[in-house]
């Protein structure tokens, strides 16, 4: 078959947070039980062969350290919503914009003041969209570059208050989707772009009216059932180029997916990531992009504009 694919145009630099501080010592997901804990050794082969295969595929990684009170720290996508080169009213540094997160639960709020300091240690201006606890809440995990806007999930983590902010510190469309499920509690659990007409999308997320909008914005989705969502992890991949890195399954259950996608062009790494699990996150939660850029990957719009579904 004739195999054509446009492959994103971000995805190939991130930032990582180094597990050497990874426990499970508190429960803000269902995945989370106090009675398993990782194996720190296992762990850190773990990520090590994911940063392997990310710079074998061709993508840049950087590394934040992890703080000693924050065990969550490794899930580096959830830090901040990260953009390159910047054009636009409120950030103006030459590097990029960083507008951190202001996590829903008290347990991972210190994250983001280590982050800012590493982001603006290089040249990043930052921004926060709330302050301990008051105002909106904002998870990076849940927003997404796709198509003509930022594609931010909200309810569990992130708040509509959180859309406003983000619209508005990076004058952008934000197409808010309402995440109804208790165990995909950010976007990245549910939906994964794979080029530019391409994506994997779990709709039992969503209330009725966002997962149609989220279908109607994804020309041809790969649509995964809750239960593959929930015990393959396969929407928290990561691509780069045309290599997808997927979480590797103990009982290969994710063989569908693997198919699809390799019949569409792609290449798929699996990779065990089974001790991050325990935490409620695979790849894409350990992942932060940081090359996502205004003007190429996300329309600029003078004030901002927040979509949401109709009800
Ligand atoms: N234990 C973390 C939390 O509940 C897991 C984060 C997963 N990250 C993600 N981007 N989905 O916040």
């Amino acid at each position: 078959m004739e195999v054509f694919l446009v492959e994103l145009s971000w995805g190939r630099r991130y930032v990582m947070v180094r597990p050497d501080h990874f426990r499970v010592d508190y429960q803000i997901n269902p995945f989370m039980d106090l009675s398993q804990q990782p194996d720190p050794a296992l762990t850190r082969e773990q990520w090590d062969g994911l940063v392997a295969a990310m710079r074998a595929a061709g993508a840049g990684v950087e590394v934040i350290e992890q703080r000693g009170d924050a065990p969550d720290m490794v899930y580096a996508m959830n830090l901040g919503f990260v953009v390159e080169r910047p054009e636009g009213p409120l950030v103006s540094s030459s590097a990029g914009h960083a507008v951190m997160s202001h996590m829903r639960y008290a347990e991972r709020r210190m994250e983001t003041s280590t982050a800012a300091a590493w982001f603006a240690g290089r040249g990043f201006s930052v921004s926060y969209v709330g302050r301990e606890g008051i105002g909106a809440h904002l998870e990076a995990g849940d927003a997404f570059a796709w198509g003509d806007a930022l594609v931010v999930g909200y309810g569990p983590r992130t708040d509509e208050l959180g859309l406003k902010a983000l619209a508005t510190e990076l004058s952008v469309r934000v197409r808010g989707l309402r995440i109804t499920h208790p165990g995909m509690y950010h976007l990245d659990l549910a939906f994964c772009p794979l080029d530019d007409r391409r994506a994997i999308v779990c709709p039992s997320a969503f209330d009725e009216e966002s997962a149609a909008a989220l279908l109607a914005l994804v020309p041809e989705p790969l649509v995964i059932t809750e239960e593959e969502a929930l015990t393959t992890f396969a929407a928290n991949s990561i691509v780069v180029g045309s290599t997808v890195l997927m979480p590797a399954t103990a009982d290969g259950s994710n063989a569908r997916i693997v198919a699809r996608l390799e019949e569409w062009g792609f290449t798929v790494a699996q990779l065990d990531l089974s001790q991050f699990h325990l935490g409620g996150g695979s790849i894409r939660c350990l992942t932060n992009p940081i090359d996502v850029r205004l003007g190429r990957d996300l329309p600029l719009l003078p004030s901002g504009e927040v979509v949401l579904p109709r009800q």
